[in-house]
């Protein structure tokens, strides 16, 4: 078995903003509501020309850029995302568009945990020695799923896109991980399909109709996170023989801030070892732990040798957390 080494970040660049005030104007809920109960303070929402695919190749250049490889080197892409501009996947179109002319590509679902199990499966392929370098982006468009008059949801969510590079190496630095699904909780949160029989012929019925928008019990998604990410960090530690004083930082999807201080709280990690940028970008799904990476990686925060656990949970129920040393 080879080893994984993650090699560079990338993000892209998202406008317009849209702040909790403007918020306030489409929906009876208010800046100071929104920033208690969230900790976000705007979100960013792709133009009415831009898709999932175009930020995705955009995120994905950038991290290529970052790692010093060419499209060309790449030999696998994995689009996580809930939300591809076709459902047939956006993943040949982002491969296309990149010239990663060699690369298989495919869409992963996996909700706000998308970006994990997409690390996870991409270092599968890279430790076998079937693929020696690989992309995995995390990118949704949930701004074209959300009820803009539900003050529940619409307040949460943000577009995004953000990436990283993995190569297979001789020493393994992904360190250890833990994947879950919880089905039993899948009515908390969904986009659901949803349609009306329609008979062609004599004992014969399709059903056609539409994705709804997001719905979601805010109160069953918190508790279920605030109690299964530390368990999930927990023990995908324990796969990498650390402890979560070893860890330098702590890049979890970006839900909801008391989320963010509860999970702190249960490891007893400080807070700035929990990284966080709820307050500029709101939930992008499946884009949040590859976006507030790179911030961290570009901004110096995070250095070669740094320990990090990554953890996602949402929708499915799914959760997944794992350990690396990055660089
Ligand atoms: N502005 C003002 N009032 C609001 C708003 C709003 N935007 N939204 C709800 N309220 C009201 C409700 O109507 C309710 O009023 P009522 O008591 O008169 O009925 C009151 O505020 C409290 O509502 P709750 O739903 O109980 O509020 P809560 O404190 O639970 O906070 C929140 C809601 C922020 C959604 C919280 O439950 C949460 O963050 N849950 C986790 C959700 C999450 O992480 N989702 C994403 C994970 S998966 C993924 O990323 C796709």
């Amino acid at each position: 078995m080879l080893g994984v080494r993650l090699t560079g970040t990338g993000r892209a660049e998202v406008s317009p903003r849209l702040d909790n005030h403007q918020l306030s104007q489409l929906v009876d809920t208010s800046d100071e509501w929104i920033v208690t109960r969230t900790g976000i303070r705007a979100r960013r929402l792709v133009s009415a020309e831009q898709g999932v695919t175009d930020l995705a190749v955009q995120a994905a250049q950038n991290a290529l850029a970052a790692a010093g490889l060419t499209p060309f080197e790449v030999e696998l892409i994995i689009l996580a995302t809930s939300t591809p501009d076709d459902l047939f996947g956006s993943a040949s179109l982002v491969q296309d568009r990149l010239g990663a002319k060699r690369a298989v590509a495919f869409d992963l679902t996996a909700a706000c945990s998308g970006f994990v199990f997409g690390v996870v499966t991409a270092a599968q392929f890279l430790k076998t020695g079937a693929y020696r370098r690989a992309v995995v982006i995390g990118a949704d468009v949930l701004s074209r799923w959300v009820d803009w008059q539900d003050r529940r949801t619409c307040v949460l969510f943000g577009d995004g896109a953000g990436a990283v590079v993995l190569e297979a190496s001789a020493q393994d630095r992904l360190l250890g991980f833990e994947l879950q699904n919880d089905g039993s909780q899948n009515a908390c949160l969904t986009l659901a399909y949803q349609g009306q029989p329609r008979p062609l012929i004599d004992d014969v019925t399709v059903t056609l109709g539409a994705y709804q928008f997001i719905a979601m019990n805010g109160q069953e998604v918190y508790k279920f996170a605030v109690k299964r990410v530390p368990e999930v960090i927990e023990k995908a530690l324990f796969r990498a023989g650390l402890t979560s004083d070893q860890v330098d930082y702590f890049v979890l999807h970006q839900a909801n801030q008391r989320i963010l201080d509860a999970v702190a709280a249960k490891l007893a990690v400080p807070p700035e070892r929990m990284l966080s940028n709820l307050d500029r970008y709101g939930n992008t799904s499946a884009a949040s732990i590859p976006i507030v990476l790179d911030e961290a990686v570009r901004s110096g925060h995070i250095q070669a040798g740094h320990t990090l656990v990554l953890a996602g949970f949402g929708a499915g129920l799914t959760l997944g957390a794992l350990v690396c040393r990055w660089g």
